[in-house]
């Protein structure tokens, strides 16, 4: 069996965020270096508090960094609108709980930094909230983009609509600057955007056979999924995308995805901001397509 992945998962949980942090906690492929926190879903204190609660959930017994709390130059988006899709606290219906665990006093940026260093050329950094610390990881720590292995990104959106504009993904959306640091960087980068995220669905019947299967850790999700899935039924669509599942099995199953070396950058301005366009920019590794079921049967099989 080959050395599992040493991973950073940066995230906003968020409920799919939830599906992509169970999961990976169940992968033998995957060895969770910690999670780091980000705005997004909700304000980055919750977020904080969700991933702990994900931790305890899982028995994960990693460090939980907390990042930051807006984007590196546009103004945060109103707490409403993300609160629609992920209700006020994150896990939709499900009421918040105060975590048995606390953060760590290091910072998200400083964290990944000092992964990364420690076990130069073999971490995974999978953002998929927006990519905010990143960008502040390459700020504050000069020798960051040549310890650290690959990023990969849940966001953007090549060949198909945004999502939260017609042009725009959620997450580049809400810092597309970082982003444009990202890319630039030279580090090697995978765009898991929605161009495979949104074929690669759970309906209400497998998050409830999952619950079913696997209650202790699979049944927290059945509640936040059932409204998640709803506002997907509302747009006609038999399923939620699992958008941050597919970017964490993207960074262990990279045989499940077409996937092409392209110049790749960000809008940063006008009606258009936070679009990945194609075409200009660095050169960035962007999933164009999926084997849709098998990865959606890999991410309902966790648990064995
Ligand atoms: C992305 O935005 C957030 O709402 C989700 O958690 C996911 O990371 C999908 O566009
Ligand atoms: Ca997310």
């Amino acid at each position: 069996m080959p050395k599992p992945t040493k991973m950073i998962i940066d995230t906003d949980p968020g409920v799919d965020d939830a599906m992509a942090i169970l999961y990976a906690a169940h992968d033998p492929a995957i060895e969770l270096l910690g999670l780091t926190t980000v705005f997004g879903n909700v304000p980055v204190q919750k977020a904080t508090r969700n991933a702990l609660r994900l931790c305890d959930l899982a028995g994960l017994d990693i460090p939980v960094a907390e990042g930051a709390a807006r984007p590196s130059v546009v103004a945060p988006l109103d707490p409403a609108e993300a609160a629609r899709i992920h209700g006020a606290e994150g896990f939709g219906p499900v009421p918040p709980q105060t975590p048995q665990r606390t953060p760590t006093p290091e910072d998200a940026a400083d964290f990944m930094a000092s992964m990364a260093r420690r076990y130069r050329g073999e971490v995974t950094l999978c953002a998929i909230g927006p990519i905010t610390n990143v960008a502040e990881a390459l700020r504050r720590h000069p020798d960051f983009a040549a310890n650290i292995a690959k990023i990969v990104f849940m966001g953007g959106a090549a060949q198909v609509p945004g999502n939260v504009t017609p042009y725009a993904e959620a997450n580049t959306y809400q810092d597309p600057h970082a982003l444009a640091e990202v890319l630039a960087s030279g580090i090697p980068t995978l765009m898991v955007g929605l161009d495979v995220t949104m074929q690669t669905t759970g309906s209400r019947a497998d998050f409830a056979a999952l619950a079913k299967r696997h209650p202790d850790h699979c049944g927290f999700l059945q509640r936040p999924s059932d409204e998640y899935i709803g506002i997907y039924e509302e747009r006609g669509l038999p399923g939620c995308g699992l958008h941050d599942p597919a970017a964490v099995i993207a960074c262990v199953a990279p045989d499940l995805f077409n996937t092409s070396k392209i110049p790749l950058s960000v809008v940063l301005k006008g009606p258009e901001i936070g679009r990945t366009l194609p075409g200009v920019g660095a050169t960035t590794a962007v999933c164009a397509g999926v084997d849709a079921q098998q990865l959606e049967e890999r991410f309902f099989s966790m648990f064995g």
